[in-house]
C-alpha cells in the first residue's frame, strides 16, 4: 500500500502532488509528505497523520518549484510518526525518494551503509534506498545510480526519487503499482490511475523491473540491465465525475447506491436470454479442476464463485486465500484452472498466488475491476468488472459485481461443458440490478436499526449455503467500518461454540430468505431466543415465521436461492455504514487499513 505521486510540468507542483495524495490517501494515511526541487536544493515537508496535517505545514512555506514528489503511507517498517514519513533524504539532503513496498534486504544494506558513515534518521526499509543512491552517485550520472541501487533491492517497490540540481524525476518498479500520466508539457507519476484522472486519460503502464526518467517534455523507460524498452500508451477508460463523491456523504454510501448500475456494466453486452459471451479463451472441458484465490471480500466472493459453479458445471473448485497458497507446496497443474479475484488488481499475495499457479503450468483468469492493473495483465485471460472506480476502503459494488461476473462464467463453463446455460439462471442475473435497487429505495429502516447495533460491541452474522460466506462479508463489514467485534459463522456450527457467547447484548444477523436451508435456519433462530439473545434478520417479503422471531427484519426481494447474497449482502453494508457514520467514524478511511494492499 502506500501510494506515491510525482510531478514535472509547467505549474506549481505543491497544489498538485497535494490533491494527488488526496485521491490516493485510501491506501494509506499514516503520515503524509512531499518533496519539491527547488532552485536552492531540495525541500521536503511531512506530517504524522492525513494530507489535512501535511497541508497545515505546506502552508507556511515558500514552494515554487514546478518539480515534486509526495507520498501516503501505511506503516510497515517503523511506527506512523514524522520521521519515518517519506521523502527519504540521503545524508546530504541531496536526493530524496518516496517508495511503496518492501525492500526485504534492507537490514543487511543499512548495516553497510552505517558502516560507510551513512546516517539514518527513520526506522523504515525505505531509507536505505536514499543513501544507496548517494552512495553510487560518486562518478556516475542520476540514472546510473538509481540503476546500481535498483539491482541490489531484494523486495517489492514502486518508488520516485529527484535528485538537486536535475530536471527529472526518476521512476521504477518492481511489484507495486506504478502509472505514468502523459499530458502537455507536464508529466504525472502515481500509484494509481485514480490521481492522475484530473489532468490526463493518457497512460502508460511500468512494467515489473522497469525504470523511468521523466521530464516536463517526455519520458525514457530501461529494463534494469539498462537497455531501452518500448511502451504502448494506453487511454484511461475512467471520468473524473466518478472519483468524486456526487452528493453523498461518503465514498462507501455512494458505492452502495451505484451497485444497480454498476452490475449492469459488469452483464453489459454479455449476457443474453440463452447464452454468455465472454472474450475468455478457455477449453472448458478440458477443465479438471478450478482453484480460486483471493484475500478479504475478494475471497467471499471466490467462495460463492465455488457453489456456483460446482452447482451448475459439475467441476470441483477450491478457494484458496492466496497469502496462504503461495507458502505450502500446493497442488496445481496443466489441467487446473486457476481465477484470482481482486478488485484492484495490486492485491501482493494475489498476485504473488497467480504467478506461483502459471509457473506450475495452470492456466489463469483474472476478475478484475482496475483496468491495466498489474494481475489484469499478468493473466491469460480475464473478466473486467467495469464497475468503476471503488474508493471506500470497506469494498462494497466490487463484491456484488465479483458475483456478477463469477455468476457469467459459471454460465460461460456451463455452456460450454453441456452446451446450455441454465436460461432461468440468465434471466435471474438479468434482473438483479432493478432487485438491487429494490431495496436501495427503502434505506430508512436500516438506518433506525442500525442506532441499536452502534451500542453493541458484538455481533454474530450467520448464514447457510449460498448465504454462508454473506454472513463473513457482513461481519467483515461490520468490523472493519465500525469497530465492532462480529463473527461470521456458518448457522448450523454456532451450536458449536459461537452460542455461549449469546445474550441480551450481543446480536445475531440471520440470513433467513427463503431457500432450501430455509426451516433450518428457523431453528437455528430458535436457538438463539431461548438463549435470550435478540436476532436481526434479512427476510423476503410477507415472511411471517421468520420475521415472528425476529426482534427486527429487513426485506430483501426473492430471488434465486443462489443470487441471492447480490441482494442479501446490501442490507449488511447499509448496516454496517450506518453504524460507522452514526459512531462518528471516518467511514471511507477506517483506522489500520488500506484499500490496496501491496505488501504481504
Ligand atoms: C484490502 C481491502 C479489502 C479488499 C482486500 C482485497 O484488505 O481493504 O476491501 O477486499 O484488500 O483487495 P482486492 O483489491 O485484491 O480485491
Amino acid at each position: 500500500m502506500c501510494g506515491i505521486f510525482g510531478y514535472i510540468g509547467f505549474r506549481k507542483a505543491t497544489p498538485l502532488l497535494i490533491e494527488g495524495l488526496r485521491q490516493m490517501e485510501y491506501r494509506g494515511y499514516d503520515s503524509a509528505g512531499v518533496c519539491l526541487s527547488e532552485k536552492n536544493g531540495l525541500k521536503a515537508v511531512k506530517a504524522k497523520g492525513r494530507v489535512g496535517e501535511l497541508v497545515k505545514k505546506a502552508a507556511n512555506q515558500d514552494l515554487a518549484s514546478t518539480i515534486g514528489i509526495a507520498h501516503t503511507r501505511w506503516a510497515t517498517h517503523g511506527a506512523p510518526s514524522e520521521k519515518n514519513a517519506h521523502p527519504h533524504l540521503d545524508c546530504q539532503g541531496d536526493i530524496a525518494v518516496v517508495h511503496n513496498g518492501i525492500i526485504e534486504n534492507y537490514q543487511a544494506l543499512k548495516k553497510i551503509l552505517e558502516k560507510e558513515g551513512h546516517c539514518f534518521v527513520s526506522e523504515t526499509d525505505s531509507e536505505v534506498i536514499s543513501h544507496l543512491i548517494e552512495k553510487f552517485s560518486e562518478g556516475a550520472s542520476f540514472e546510473g545510480a538509481v540503476l546500481k541501487t535498483l539491482k541490489i533491492l531484494q523486495g517489492t517497490f514502486g518508488l520516485a526519487v529527484v535528485k538537486a540540481g536535475e530536471d527529472k524525476i526518476i521512476g521504477a518498479r518492481k511489484g507495486s503499482p506504478f502509472i505514468l500520466g502523459l499530458g502537455d508539457g507536464e508529466m504525472f507519476l502515481a500509484s494509481d490511475a485514480s490521481a492522475i484522472l484530473k489532468y490526463t486519460k493518457k497512460v502508460v503502464y511500468l512494467d515489473d523491473g522497469e525504470m523511468v526518467t521523466i521530464g516536463k517534455d517526455g519520458f525514457l523507460t530501461r529494463k534494469l540491465n539498462g537497455e531501452v524498452s518500448e511502451k504502448e500508451v494506453c487511454e484511461l477508460k475512467w471520468n473524473a465525475e466518478q472519483i468524486e463523491k456526487g452528493g453523498f456523504k461518503h465514498f462507501m454510501l455512494k458505492e452502495i447506491f451505484e451497485q444497480p448500475q454498476a452490475v449492469a456494466n459488469t452483464l453489459r453486452g454479455r449476457l443474453a436470454s440463452d447464452t454468455v459471451k465472454l472474450s475468455v479463451d478457455i477449453d472448458a472441458k478440458a477443465v479438471n479442476r478450478i482453484v480460486i484465490m483471493a484475500c478479504g471480500t475478494s475471497f467471499y466472493s471466490g467462495l460463492i464463485g465455488k457453489q456456483l459453479i460446482e452447482k451448475f458445471c459439475r467441476v470441483r473448485v477450491d478457494v484458496e486465500y492466496a497469502s496462504e497458497f503461495r507458502y505450502r507446496d500446493p497442488i496445481v497443474d496443466k489441467d487446473d484452472l486457476a481465477v484470482v479475484i481482486s478488485q484492484s488488481g495490486e492485491t501482493a499475495d494475489t498476485l504473488a498466488a497467480l504467478k506461483e499457479a502459471k509457473e506450475r503450468g495452470a492456466k489463469t483468469l483474472g476478475i478484475v475491476n482496475v483496468v491495466g492493473s498489474t494481475i489484469a495483465r499478468e493473466v491469460d485471460c480475464g473478466i473486467y468488472l467495469h464497475a468503476g472506480p471503488e474508493i471506500s476502503v470497506a469494498a462494497t459494488k466490487a463484491f456484488t459485481c465479483q458475483i456478477a461476473a463469477l455468476a457469467l462464467l459459471t454460465a460461460f463453463l456451463q455452456e460450454q461443458r453441456t452446451g446450455r446455460a441454465d436460461p432461468e439462471f440468465l434471466r435471474e442475473l438479468a434482473g438483479l440490478p432493478e432487485k438491487i435497487q429494490d431495496i436501495l429505495d427503502h434505506p430508512q429502516e436500516i438506518s433506525k436499526i442500525a442506532e441499536v447495533f452502534r451500542k453493541t460491541r458484538n455481533a454474530l452474522y450467520l448464514g447457510r449455503g449460498f448465504n454462508y460466506p454473506l454472513a463473513l462479508e457482513g461481519a467483515l463489514k461490520l468490523k472493519e467500518t465500525s469497530y465492532i467485534h462480529a463473527e461470521g459463522y456458518p448457522a448450523a456450527e454456532m451450536k458449536h461454540g459461537p452460542i455461549a457467547l449469546i445474550d441480551e447484548n450481543m446480536p445475531a444477523v440471520f440470513i433467513a430468505t427463503k431457500d432450501q436451508t430455509y426451516e433450518k435456519i428457523l431453528s437455528n433462530m430458535q436457538e438463539i431466543k431461548a438463549r435470550g439473545g435478540r436476532i436481526l434478520a434479512i427476510v423476503n417479503p410477507r415472511d411471517k415465521e421468520a420475521s415472528n422471531l425476529a426482534d427486527w427484519i429487513i426485506e430483501t426481494p426473492v430471488v434465486m436461492e443462489c443470487l441471492s447474497p447480490m441482494v442479501n449482502v446490501v442490507p449488511l453494508q447499509l448496516l454496517a455504514y450506518y453504524v460507522a457514520d452514526a459512531k462518528g467514524i471516518d467511514v471511507d478511511k477506517p483506522r489500520n487499513l488500506a484499500k490496496s494492499v501491496t505488501v504481504e
